[in-house]
């Protein structure tokens, strides 16, 4: 019966299109209270390190309730600069959290990652949420934070299988982190 469905059931994942704009904004603000998160996000889709808009949405209903961002960044690899990318930021509506949708956008997100032929995807995050969806401590796999303000068990990768031994090194997050000051956890006076 129409409008009995359980929303979530008809979730569809798919690129986010330049009309998504405002709807993307909203959904981000209202995941995390913050409208700076929705500025990094639109400044790292017009950006070079918008890795030609991987930004993905969540839509049910024809509603977007969800969103996930990757944008480019290197590791500084004693032999060369690798290209890899930073899944940032993550957002649902509150309403519609615990449902499932934030984990399919990571999976989309990281399988997205890979047909792009990215040899890896680090994030700042929960352990607990993110270890789930396959990702792990970046530091024991001879990675460097690109600050000291992030915690050792926030920083996490995956690893896809463009990744070889010699990519260790540090993260260097594209500008537009450091230009919103998007990097780390800052003391709150
Ligand atoms: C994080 C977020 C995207 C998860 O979306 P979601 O659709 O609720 O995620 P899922 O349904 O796939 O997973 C839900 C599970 O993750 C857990 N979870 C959610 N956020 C978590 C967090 N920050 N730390 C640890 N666990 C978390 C929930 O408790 C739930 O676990 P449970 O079902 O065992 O109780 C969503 O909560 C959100 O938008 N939060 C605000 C913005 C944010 O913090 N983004 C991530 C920044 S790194």
């Amino acid at each position: 019966m129409p409008g009995m469905t359980e929303p979530g059931t008809d979730l569809e994942i798919r690129r986010q299109r330049a009309e998504d704009r405002p709807a993307v904004r909203e959904v981000i603000v209202r995941a995390f209270g913050r409208t700076v998160v929705a500025d990094l996000a639109e400044a790292l889709l017009a950006a070079r390190a918008g890795a030609d808009g991987l930004s993905y949405v969540a839509e049910t209903g024809g509603r977007i309730v969800g969103h996930v961002q990757l944008s480019r960044s290197w590791v500084d690899a004693p032999q060369r600069l690798v290209d890899v990318l930073v899944l940032s930021p993550l957002s649902v509506r509150p309403e519609f959290q615990r449902r499932g949708i934030g984990g399919r956008l990571v999976h989309h997100a990281v399988a997205e990652a890979e047909r792009f032929g990215a040899p890896m995807v680090f994030l700042e995050g929960s352990p607990r949420y993110y270890g789930r969806l396959g990702f792990t401590r970046a530091s024991e796999r001879g990675f460097t934070a690109p600050s000291v303000r992030i915690p050792d068990a926030a920083f996490q990768v995956v690893t896809l299988p463009g990744y070889e031994p010699w990519m260790t090194g540090a993260l260097v997050y594209a500008e537009e982190f450091w230009a919103l000051d998007c990097v780390g956890l800052r003391d709150t006076p």
